[in-house]
């Protein structure tokens, strides 16, 4: 059977190894995946040791989606355009990289939430791997305008620059969001809930039809979900679809079979919270 690995740090409690067993046996492939710890500094040198195993393919999560878009030798048109890889093939000697997360992300809220995203007005907290790899799904599903706000200004800059698209992309300070008005989307798509940290959301910021989406899931989507539903979002989703998803667009780019994520999103949805 074929090899499969995601990596990542924090990488013990992954959802990923589960996701792909179960797609498995849904679809009659074998395959073994396994979750491997890795950090900006070792993560080269697991993959290289990954590859030299045999390894078809890997998820890679926090914090290395950009250090994997920089592994690469060659990458899909919608990896390039977010500058980050959440998704790895084998290559001849090389890694092809590509990235699920958009797509994963638009299934889940137009499909499996009902969201319409056209002319949303919207904020992205988060300017890191994550956060890349949404951003352009967000622009061509018909969003109006794209707020990058975070922690370090130069990397949402850096971010709002990528994207390429300066009437609608613009990046802020967290001192402006009281001053930027409602959004009709609030995505947090940084780490800092993690550690337990929100930054201070004014509730300026919501409207009549604000979703708010996490893109973590678990305890560390609690905090945003929270000050969401405390503050009345329409809507307050966390990541668990997403993740589904993108392991779904994942599993597609490894074997060619989209698989069903109904029945494994419910099972995960049911025991994990
Ligand atoms: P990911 O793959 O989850 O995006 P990442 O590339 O390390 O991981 O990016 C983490 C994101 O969360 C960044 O936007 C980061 O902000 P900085 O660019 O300032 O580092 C943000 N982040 C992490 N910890 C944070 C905290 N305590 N408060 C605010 N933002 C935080």
């Amino acid at each position: 059977s074929r090899h499969f690995a995601v990596f990542g740090t924090p990488i013990a409690h992954s959802l990923s190894p589960r996701i792909h067993a179960a797609f498995a046996r849904q679809t009659g492939i074998a395959l073994d995946y396994v979750a491997i710890e890795a950090g900006h500094d070792d993560f080269a040198m697991h993959l290289a040791a990954f590859a030299d195993n045999g390894g078809h393919g890997a998820n890679v999560t926090l914090p290395l989606k950009e250090s994997a878009f920089a592994l690469c030798s060659n990458t899909s048109e919608r990896a390039l355009r977010a500058g980050a890889v959440n998704t790895l093939l084998r290559d001849g000697d090389g890694w092809r990289g590509d990235n699920t997360d958009g797509a994963g992300l638009l299934r889940d809220l137009t499909q499996r939430n009902g969201l319409d995203l056209r002319g949303r007005r919207t904020l992205m907290l988060g300017a890191g791997g994550a956060a890349r790899g949404i951003a352009p799904t967000l622009l061509d599903a018909g969003i109006d305008a794209l707020y990058i706000v975070n922690r370090t200004a130069q990397n949402a800059d850096a971010l709002a620059d990528l994207l390429g698209d300066p009437k609608r992309v613009h990046a802020r300070y967290l001192d402006d969001l009281p001053a930027l008005g409602e959004f009709d989307l609030i995505v947090n798509a940084t780490s800092a809930t993690r550690g337990g940290e929100l930054p201070h959301l004014p509730m300026s910021m919501v409207g009549r039809r604000t979703a708010a989406v996490d893109l973590s899931y678990g305890e560390a989507a609690i905090p945003f979900l929270a000050w969401a539903r405390a503050n009345r979002c329409h809507d307050a989703i966390d990541g668990l679809g997403m993740l589904v998803e993108q392991a779904a667009g994942s599993f597609e780019v490894w074997h060619g079979v989209r698989p069903d994520t109904d029945l494994v999103y419910a099972d995960l949805r049911a025991h994990t919270d």
